[in-house]
């Protein structure tokens, strides 16, 4: 029978859409995913959504919805942006399921019937981005250091109190005897604050009403946490032949949410007694240009902008080459085209083109392949970089370098050594496809086509190369903002039409005259106040108003500064908290 291997990913809050950090978790996820089938393992993977609580309840308040109804607009979002990375997840869990309420139930009753809860009042800080109770020790400058000062709030309230204390020393000898916390840097972190003291944590809130009831007080819903972390517990009982999949094998995780899947889910299922999980790998974080990434900085990089420039393939390849694995990763558009460019449109790409090529008339039979230890254990320590770089050494450089040694270009077609050399050649650039296949499948699918058996012709480059320009804009004032085409609507007799963006779970009506608009296009929208500076420098101001007789909601820039028609997906995500006058940059493919 062969080897099971379950990994989850958290599950992100809905409150915003994918950006390029969630897309990190789930792309790292996905190459392992992806290799620990390769090597003839039973994988499940599991990714999914986090749509209760306080925060999730306040972003569909403003929006003017019901949670729910916000919910079902936000997920698709995250779904779309998996599968157009080719995630291979085998079940997508939102914690809005009643199946997956109905495994909370059951779990927190354990714990209730064990004992480890009471009533009691807490008393404290909270942050609303990170749904987390904070100490006076977690406040920098007085608030949650992750979010802006608003989003911490002061809390008394009455609350079902879970004993963690309790479980402290059991965690501390677990982590001493079996450590499941990695990288192992992360282990002393967790010990330390172990040791300095824990206190019992509120597992209920008393007046957030989207959430689950909790079982044996329905006037309390559950604290999101201790809802959302038994994700990765419900589906294996849920889903359909996945049972025997738990304890899994490994949680991945950003560094923000440590302490959650190191000791309170450790210590939850301990109540509980259900088996822990083996491992948990915790990353770091992207900064882009240096800065962190935050939307009132307008420097969050969308998973759409990367693969409109860089393609599926790419997109993976860039995130794998810069992933956070224990230090931060600085990263943004113009280093990613650098690297893009470097390795994959003249190295790799521009290799197998040549490949294709010289070994025209030539037929090279399939072989059987394994994946080497070394490639394996590097990808199941999120060393991707290095693990590349492995492949890159061995097969690609090796190759281009015999290659420009020999020469065989200048060789008969039958010379032996111009045979010999490309037969070799092309089977190191076969085994680089195959270990490189967790992180680009369909081009190394496409790679092992061309260069096996008769040698085929590419029909197009694997990597065109890419160019990107900084096209700077100038808001004036006011509020410009980027969303997606969703529907376009011709207005009869009129030479304009009326398009439909979702901006967030918004939809704006918005009237313009650029008919060579695409369903599923990012654009930029100027809303109703703004002011921008129009083609000739003059300025412009934004109103809501009736054009022909049709309400328009704003303004696509499209039409002012980027010029109609081009695709504009590369225009980075701007919010409503863009500060007026600031510089802002657009890259243009
Ligand atoms: N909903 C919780 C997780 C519950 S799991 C039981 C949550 N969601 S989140 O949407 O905020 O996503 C957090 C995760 O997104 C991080 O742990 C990390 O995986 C990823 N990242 C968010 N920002 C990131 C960066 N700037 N860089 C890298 N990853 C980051 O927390």
């Amino acid at each position: 029978m062969s080897k099971n291997f379950y990994i989850t990913t958290p599950i992100y809050y809905i409150n915003d859409i994918p950006h390029i950090g969630h897309t990190c978790t789930t792309v790292a996820a996905d190459i392992l995913a992806r290799l620990h089938r390769q090597n003839n393992e039973s994988v499940f993977f599991l990714t999914g959504t986090d749509e209760h609580g306080q925060k999730v309840a306040e972003c569909a308040e403003k929006e003017g919805l019901e949670p729910q109804v916000y919910c079902d607009r936000i997920v698709p979002k995250f779904i779309e942006a998996w599968k157009s990375l080719n995630i291979s997840n085998d079940f997508f869990i939102r914690t809005t399921d009643p199946k997956h309420e109905a495994v909370v139930n059951s779990l927190l009753t354990k714990i209730y019937e064990k004992g480890d809860v009471y009533k009691s009042k807490y008393e404290g800080w909270y942050c609303v981005g990170c749904e987390k109770f904070l100490t006076e020790t977690d406040l920098v400058d007085g608030h949650c250091p992750l979010h802006p000062p608003e989003k911490t709030v002061k809390k008394s309230e009455e609350n079902w109190f879970f004993k963690l204390s309790k479980y402290v020393p059991q965690i501390i000898e677990i982590i001493e005897k079996d450590n499941y916390i990695f990288p192992i840097g992360k282990r002393a972190e967790v010990i330390a604050k172990l040791k300095g003291g824990v206190t019992d944590i509120s597992l209920s809130r008393e007046n957030v009403s989207w959430g689950i009831p909790l079982p044996w007080d329905k006037s309390q819903t559950a604290y999101v946490w201790f809802d959302a972390l038994i994700n990765y517990y419900s589906a294996t009982q849920f889903v359909e032949s996945k049972s025997e999949f738990w304890p899994a094998d490994l949680h991945l995780l950003g560094k923000e949410i440590l302490w959650f899947h190191t000791v309170i889910w450790q210590a939850m299922l301990l109540s509980a007694e259900i088996k822990l999980p083996k491992k948990t790998f915790t990353h770091s974080f992207y900064m882009v240009d240096g800065q962190k990434m935050s939307k009132s900085l307008g420097n969050v990089i969308s998973p759409q902008q990367l693969v409109n420039q860089f393609g599926v393939d790419g997109t993976r390849y860039l995130i794998a080459r810069s992933f956070p694995s224990e230090n931060d990763s600085d990263v943004g558009i113009g280093r990613f085209a650098e690297r893009y460019n470097a390795d994959l449109a003249n190295n790799f790409g521009n290799l197998v083109s040549r490949l294709c090529k010289l070994g025209e008339g030539l037929t090279i039979d399939k072989e059987e392949m394994v994946i080497s230890d070394e490639f394996t254990k590097l990808i199941d320590t999120l060393k991707f970089d290095e693990a590349i770089s492995v492949v890159f050494e061995n097969f690609v450089d090796k190759s281009n370098n015999r290659l420009n040694e020999v020469a065989p270009w200048k060789l008969e077609a039958a010379d032996p050594l111009r045979v010999n050399i490309l037969t070799e050649c092309i089977k190191n650039l076969r085994t680089a496809a195959f270990h490189l296949a967790c992180i680009m499948p369909e081009t190394c699918k496409t790679v092992e086509t061309v260069l096996t058996g008769e040698i085929k012709p590419l029909v197009s480059p694997l990597f065109p190369r890419v160019e990107v320009k900084e096209i700077p804009i100038n808001v004036l004032t006011g509020k410009i903002i980027s969303g997606k085409v969703a529907n376009i609507e011709k207005l009869a007799d009129l030479s304009i039409q009326l398009i439909t963006v979702n901006v967030g779970a918004k939809e704006l009506k918005i009237v313009c005259g650029d008919n060579s608009l695409k369903i599923g296009q990012i654009v930029p929208v100027a809303l109703p106040g703004a002011k921008v500076k129009d083609k000739n420098g003059g300025e412009i101001k934004i109103k809501k108003g009736k054009v022909h007789g049709v309400v328009s909601e704003g303004m696509l820039c499209s039409s002012l500064e980027f010029g109609t028609g081009s695709d504009n997906s590369h225009i980075q995500i701007l919010d409503e908290k863009t500060e007026i006058g600031s510089e802002l940059t657009i890259s243009a493919p």
